[in-house]
């Protein structure tokens, strides 16, 4: 049976990976993040993680695209995180300590990794760049070399902040990186030290990721939504949404498939704004008390550059496991049903 460790498992990702697990008995599961766990490793296998309460929500990794109504719009959550799938299923490993990494691949016979942690605290990252590259960049690097150790590979979740956003048509995997932030450098420093320690791994970009679990853009804006009578939010940020439970399917789709080396891309499929991405949230929530304004970029200055357009093309991921995405707004609607 194989053996597949999920690291950063409390985050939103990361929850959505457990729950692709209950769908599949066929692998031996491990949970970890950094959080102590209250079981040890050796029993935190579970197929099937029981329901319970998270500790440590993710820190709010969105944009900040919103603005008039609170000083930190994007930090906000409706349940706190509290909807994690299992704290007690998920065993601590830190990730940026290489010999906790070295040997709790070696111990549990890990044959494949899949890294859902990382530091996504955009804005904060530009003054905490040391400790966003050691997450973003150096520790992936460690969980590279180790599974590389056991000829293993690694699922690594990168992002489009590593590119400028000046194109006007959707990115493919071939065009060159110019990340213009401290995170999107880190990130792109993370693919690097990946590929470097191990040419096997598949390294999925995403974008505007989004679940029921930990801290996003969507409960930020449910929240404001309720609260306010007037938001702010930019329209000129054109990008694609995530529903971080079809990336952990599509994650799924190339495990069970066989996992094929490289650079791809995966968001839901469209485009929108984040001022199209407030007023469908609020639209399909029912909240019709508050009044989205179009903001422009220069109207709400965040201390991270964001990529004016981001949209990326998925052609690659698509046609190499035969995936059908779905539409960003028909995905918002499926969350949106587990979220109210
Ligand atoms: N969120 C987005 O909009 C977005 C967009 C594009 C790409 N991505 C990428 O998608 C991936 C998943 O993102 P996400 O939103 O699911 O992240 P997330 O919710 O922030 O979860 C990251 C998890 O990693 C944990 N972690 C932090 N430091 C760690 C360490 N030293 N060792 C082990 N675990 C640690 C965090 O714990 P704490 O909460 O206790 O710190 C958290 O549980 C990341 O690679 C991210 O860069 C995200």
């Amino acid at each position: 049976m194989k053996t597949i460790l999920v690291t950063g498992a409390c985050g939103q990702l990361g929850n959505e990976m457990q729950l692709q697990a209950r769908l599949h008995p066929e692998y031996l599961w491990l949970f970890t993040d950094v959080v102590p766990a209250p079981v040890p490793a050796a029993s935190a296998s579970s197929p099937s993680p029981a329901p319970g309460s998270s500790p440590s929500p993710a820190p709010g990794s969105s944009p900040s695209p919103a603005s008039g109504s609170s000083p930190s719009p994007a930090s906000g959550s409706v349940d706190g995180g509290s909807s994690a799938v299992s704290s007690s299923a998920v065993s601590s490993l830190d990730i940026t300590d290489s010999a906790a990494v070295l040997s709790f691949v070696e111990e549990h016979s890990v044959d494949l990794i899949v890294n859902c942690a990382a530091y996504t605290a955009v804005d904060r990252a530009e003054s905490d760049a040391d400790r966003a590259a050691l997450l973003n960049a150096t520790a992936p690097g460690y969980l590279a070399a180790a599974i590389q150790g056991r000829g293993g590979q690694l699922v690594q979740i990168s992002t489009d902040y590593v590119f400028d956003g000046t194109a006007h048509t959707p990115y493919t995997e071939d065009l060159p990186t110019c990340p213009n932030s401290v995170y999107g450098r880190t990130k792109l420093a993370g693919e690097q030290a990946v590929l470097a320690a191990n040419p096997s791994a598949l390294i999925i970009r995403t974008a505007w990721l989004y679940s029921r679990f930990g801290n996003n853009f969507v409960k930020t804006m449910l929240r404001l939504g309720r609260e306010k009578t007037e938001l702010g939010v930019i329209f000129d940020q054109i990008g694609t949404p995530t529903y971080a439970r079809d990336l952990a399917a599509a994650i799924m789709a190339a495990i069970t498939q066989g996992v094929q080396p490289g650079v791809y891309h995966f968001s839901n499929e469209g485009v929108c704004s984040w001022y199209d991405f407030t007023k469908a949230i609020h639209r399909l929530a029912g909240i019709t008390t508050c009044h989205v304004r179009p903001l422009h970029t220069t109207e709400y200055p965040t201390p991270a550059a964001r990529p004016h357009y981001s949209v990326l093309d998925k052609t690659k991921i698509k046609q190499t496991y035969h995936l059908e995405i779905p539409y960003w707004e028909d995905s918002l609607r499926d969350c949106l049903q587990e979220l109210l």
